[in-house]
């Protein structure tokens, strides 16, 4: 496929009319766990699924070509990915996080430090200046960046991170998993590795666990790849072959969550009950500029704190209507989430509160229902 088709072709056409055995137009699943040799001594193109399976490889290239990558690996979930990262580092080596990550992700490498594994250092990566002091005095390995972050969307500047990074010959790792490649695409900025949770837009359907990581160059695709084999973390080819199914409808599906998180971040901005809405599209948000410069729009994810703390919260949950209460995100369905006993759990009290995360704080994944039935929904919960 050429590299200039643009990125509706690319999803919509990965794989398309490629089965030579009967002309099938989309691409066949293929779910067996290993596949013959041609005769002693010579070798398929592929020989056992966890190192590589057809119908993996598809939708790895298609993901590969929309984020302009060298090489792409699908994993088991999301939390794969990023420990398949976590796995190319050396005993010792530093890693700087962002404070407001995905609470998995601040388990995951907390732990890893906690055992002795790696070091790490968590802080706001919207301060370019004091990020910058700390790469030049701590050189670390990797910096993570997640943007926007989950649950507060705030976004922070790929490209100067990276310039930032490159002094000191860290590697950049970004989380792109709430804006998928339709809507940003890191290594473009800067950026060496690309990681996403699947189960999330690019899938779509909420029926799948999985995730991808993507690399921009070939070495570091290469060592990545040795890794997802080494400890087995690819992903199952059945989920692969829903997940294509989702990624063909990836960008329309972005635009309609996209246009009703707009419309229910200005519900709750003219709502007297609501303290403060997070939605980079709102110009008040202190991501709003950034996140126009490097994202190709907002997204489908807001967040917003409610006057009233914990007791209003519940209150909420129990009166709202279309949105389920639910972890996850980026589904066709509407869901809203308590971030602080949800998602964020594994962070302690201390730490929730460093990274701005209240007991009135719910998180909305807006999904493809009629605005206006959201809407009414919404008000429910709030009346
Ligand atoms: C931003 C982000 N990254 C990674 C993950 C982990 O993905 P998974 O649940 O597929 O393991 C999540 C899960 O919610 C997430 O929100």
């Amino acid at each position: 496929m050429s590299k200039k088709l643009k990125k509706d072709t690319i999803s919509s056409k990965a794989g398309i009319a490629t089965d030579k055995e009967h002309g099938s137009v989309v691409p066949p699943l293929y779910l067996s766990s290993n596949f013959a040799f041609k005769k002693f001594g010579k070798e398929q193109k592929y020989n056992y699924t966890r190192s590589a399976n057809p119908t993996r490889d598809i939708l790895a290239s298609a993901l590969t070509k929309l984020e302009g990558g060298s090489g792409g690996i699908i994993t088991s979930s999301g939390m794969s990915a990023i420990s398949l990262i976590a796995s190319i580092l050396e005993i010792n080596d530093r890693v700087i996080l962002p404070h407001d990550c995905y609470g998995g992700t601040f388990r995951l490498f907390s732990s890893l430090e906690k055992k002795g594994s790696l070091n790490t250092r968590f802080m706001d990566q919207s301060n370019l200046e004091e990020l910058n002091a700390n790469i030049q005095e701590y050189k670390p390995n990797l910096i993570w960046i997640e943007t926007p972050s989950n649950p507060l969307l705030q976004s922070v500047d790929i490209k100067t991170i990276c310039k930032q990074a490159k002094q000191v010959k860290a590697l950049v790792a970004v989380d792109n998993t709430f804006l998928s490649p339709a809507l940003q695409n890191p290594l473009k900025l800067g950026a060496d590795i690309v990681i996403h949770s699947t189960t999330k837009y690019i899938n779509g359907h909420s029926d799948v666990v999985g995730g991808a990581v993507i690399a921009k160059k070939k070495e570091t695709f290469d060592k990545i790849n040795f890794w997802a084999n080494n400890l087995g973390l690819t992903g199952a080819p059945f989920d692969s072959y829903l997940t294509l199914r989702g990624l063909r409808t990836l960008s329309l599906r972005m635009k309609t969550h996209e246009k009703n998180a707009a419309a229910l971040a200005q519900v709750l901005s003219n709502n007297k009950k609501v303290k403060t809405v997070y939605y980079p599209g709102l110009e008040h948000h202190s991501s709003h500029e950034i996140a126009k410069k490097q994202q190709n729009g907002f997204g489908g994810m807001l967040s917003f704190e409610l006057k009233g703390g914990l007791p209003a919260v519940k209150k909420f949950f129990k009166k709202v209507k279309h949105f389920s209460l639910a972890d996850s995100l980026g589904g066709f369905e509407s869901l809203v989430c308590h971030p602080y006993t949800m998602t964020q759990a594994p962070l302690t009290d201390k730490e929730k509160e460093f990274s701005g995360i209240t007991q009135g704080l719910i998180r909305i994944s807006a999904g493809l229902e009629d605005i206006d039935d959201l809407i009414s929904g919404l008000k429910k919960g709030l009346d």
